[in-house]
């Protein structure tokens, strides 16, 4: 496709290159299926802007509910379990996968760069961890609150309301992008816990239901909501900007990504998340 076509970003409007960027042998405006650490293998080194990364948490370790009428399987602990194969490795096999994709994730992205990435307890101590030993300077934590968050179904412990967020550069000269102006004057008025016109705090209240069309496309059992990464965007990104995404679902990241006018490259292990992010995406049938 060529062209120009533009994007609305609040009030703003913006015009940006539709032309597809070659990086290696990929190009933007796709999702890619393999392994991510093996195909960012192939992008070139310090080439992308923002990489927003949502890992397996490795959260799927049994632990069931019993209740009177059946067992609710990986609802034992504090968390609503994601029972999937993609999300069950041993510990020594998570840390080695989070070293693994990390040392990718730092290559590929510039100096200028910043990197998200999504946890809770289960494995964002591995990630920050993975980080210092890597070298990726963590720029700020943040804790997404969730306002809505899923009860406690077996009333043993607190429920569990917020996720973690680390925010990093590749480490080195401190020359990432921070959009501070608009983190203190933006738009955040979904946000209880953000005061217009005072700089932006590290925990974010974004709810964490969907809107109707960001579940018609299919389901995911780990699926952001969109508006969170198009935060992380608007803070540390530009338009024109390429965003790599190494796990991308369902493309919630991928969305945010085009709906700020920014290139993407998003990878995905499982055939069925493909389809439906580019099914979101618009490109059913490519
Ligand atoms: C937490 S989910 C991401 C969900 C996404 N943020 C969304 O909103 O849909 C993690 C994703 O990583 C994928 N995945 C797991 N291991 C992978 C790997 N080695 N390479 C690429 N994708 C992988 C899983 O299939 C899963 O869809």
């Amino acid at each position: 496709m060529q062209g120009l076509f533009e994007i609305k970003n609040g009030s703003e409007k913006i015009s940006i290159e539709e032309t597809p960027k070659e990086l290696g042998r990929f190009s933007t405006q796709n999702i890619y299926m393999g392994n991510s650490i093996e195909l960012m293998r192939e992008i070139p080194d310090q080439s992308v802007d923002i990489i927003i990364a949502d890992p397996p948490y490795n959260t799927s370790k049994g632990n069931n509910l019993s209740m009177n009428y059946g067992t609710l399987p990986g609802f034992g602990g504090n968390w609503g379990k994601i029972s999937e194969v993609w999300d069950d490795m041993s510990l020594e096999d998570y840390i080695s996968f989070t070293l693994n994709w990390l040392k990718e994730a730092k290559r590929t992205l510039k100096q200028s760069g910043s990197m998200w990435v999504h946890g809770t307890y289960h494995n964002i101590g591995i990630i920050n961890v993975a980080m210092q030993i890597l070298e990726i300077e963590i720029i700020n934590e943040v804790v997404w609150y969730k306002r809505n968050s899923f009860p406690n179904l077996s009333g043993r412990r607190l429920t569990a309301s917020h996720e973690t967020i680390l925010w990093a550069h590749r480490g080195g000269k401190r020359s990432y992008s921070f959009n501070y102006e608009h983190s203190k004057n933006g738009d955040f008025s979904d946000d209880n816990l953000k005061n217009p016109g005072k700089q932006m705090r590290t925990v974010w209240d974004l709810p964490n239901n969907k809107t109707k069309q960001e579940l018609a496309h299919g389901k995911h059992p780990a699926q952001k909501p969109v508006r969170l990464a198009r935060r992380m965007i608007q803070l540390s990104a530009s338009p024109g900007d390429i965003c790599l995404v190494p796990f991308a679902g369902s493309g919630s990241e991928c969305i945010a990504a085009r709906d700020e006018g920014l290139h993407y490259i998003g990878f995905e292990l499982n055939e069925e998340y493909v389809q439906i992010a580019n099914s979101r995406l618009g490109k059913d049938g490519l």
